[in-house]
């Protein structure tokens, strides 16, 4: 459900909230605000003249539950100061926005941002299949996945790589999210089905989205970017197979097909490696990848990726564990699994990382 917003008249919010600052006494800035909150309480389209907006590009759009907190907030100080301090961070929630400058979060006004994980826990029970969003493809992450890197992690605008493309899903999160994507992927029915679904999604913001089929080991993402002209991506989003936990087909250069976890991590890093080079300095790179087990053991493939790309300079930002449900294969098998974990003496997969690195 979307939030509740409200446009206001920026200079007139902005001049009502100077003149509250200036007020003497704690109960004038309270019957001040109260006209305020009054206001806010009014339906869409019945703003009192004070706050009405009178043209495009005038208008302040706030966050109604956030400001109206705010305004309790302020209600419920004791002192003058501190009443002035809230209406202080109010102003600036309406003035020019402070961002770190890898993503459009204002800042000024994060309370309004509760969209936005910032734990290492991601439990995501539901998947996200609006849209072009269909979940047909074994192996696809959670479009919730790409969606909060995309919000953390880029601006309107940046470009986003993601080598291991499979059914689009990062791809259709850019469309929403006014994000300009390009993405390869190895096998060309699966990447002719991605094209087709994402073409399917809306683009309200009018972004490039970019399907190629290739081998993301040696492609010419330096070749790709320029043709789309541009010089360099802002987000990279690795999502490679979980070594052989999924054939997605009989191509030996699928990282899936590789003989043994050091060739798997070997051709991982070559595609890190071609990653880099169009990935922008002081920019995320992200790997979503599980762990597997196999003949009586748990083998680490997260941990193994993390150090194949701290090996190449990055800076490790945070180890994201996300909750997973049995996938389809796995779905029917759920008691089996339990029963080898029980005479194994394992514990049976439920999590996956999510590794954040920056580029330095
Ligand atoms: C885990 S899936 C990615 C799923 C994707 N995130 C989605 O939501 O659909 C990994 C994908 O990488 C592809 N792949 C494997 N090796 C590749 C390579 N060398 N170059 C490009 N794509 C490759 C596989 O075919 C598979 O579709």
């Amino acid at each position: 459900m979307k939030p509740p917003m409200v446009q206001l008249n920026r200079e007139a919010y902005l001049g009502f909230l100077e003149e509250t600052l200036e007020a003497d006494s704690l109960d004038e800035v309270r019957t001040r605000l109260a006209v305020l909150d009054r206001a806010l309480s009014r339906p869409p389209g019945d703003l009192p003249q004070l706050f009405a907006v009178n043209g495009p590009g005038t208008e302040v759009c706030l966050r109604t539950d956030v400001l109206q907190a705010e305004i309790a907030r302020i209600g419920a100080v004791y002192t003058l100061k501190r009443a002035r301090y809230y209406l202080r961070r109010l102003r600036a929630g309406a003035s020019k926005p402070k961002t770190t400058g890898v993503n459009d979060i204002n800042l000024c006004r994060w309370k309004e941002y509760d969209e936005i994980i910032t734990d290492s826990l991601w439990l995501v029970n539901r998947r996200d299949t609006s849209g072009a969003h269909l979940g047909w493809y074994w192996g696809n992450f959670v479009p919730q996945i790409p969606r909060q890197l995309l919000l953390r992690y880029t601006r309107q605008g940046d470009w986003v790589l993601d080598p291991f493309l499979g059914s689009g899903t990062t791809l259709i999160e850019c469309r929403r999210l006014g994000r300009h994507g390009i993405g390869v992927e190895l096998n060309p029915q699966t990447a002719a089905r991605a094209k087709e679904l994402v073409t399917q999604e809306d683009n309200p913001h009018g972004v490039t989205t970019r399907v190629f089929t290739g081998d993301s080991v040696d492609f010419d993402f330096a070749a790709a970017v320029k043709e789309l002209g541009v010089d360099q991506v802002q987000l990279a989003l690795l999502h490679p197979p979980y070594h052989n936990i999924i054939q997605f087909d009989d191509d030996p250069r699928n990282l899936c097909n590789a003989p043994d976890v050091e060739s798997f991590l070997e051709l991982f890093g070559r595609v890190l490696e071609n990653t880099n080079r169009v990935l922008e300095p002081g920019r995320f790179l992200a790997v979503v990848i599980g762990d597997r087990y196999s003949r009586g053991e748990w083998i680490p493939l997260g941990f193994y990726c993390l150090e194949r790309v701290r090996a190449r300079g990055y800076l490790l930002k945070s180890i994201i564990v996300k909750n997973f449900e049995e996938t389809r294969g796995k779905r029917h098998q759920k008691e089996l699994w339990r029963y080898r974990a029980l005479a194994g003496g394992f514990y049976v997969f439920k999590h996956e990382y999510i590794l954040l690195f920056q580029k330095r």
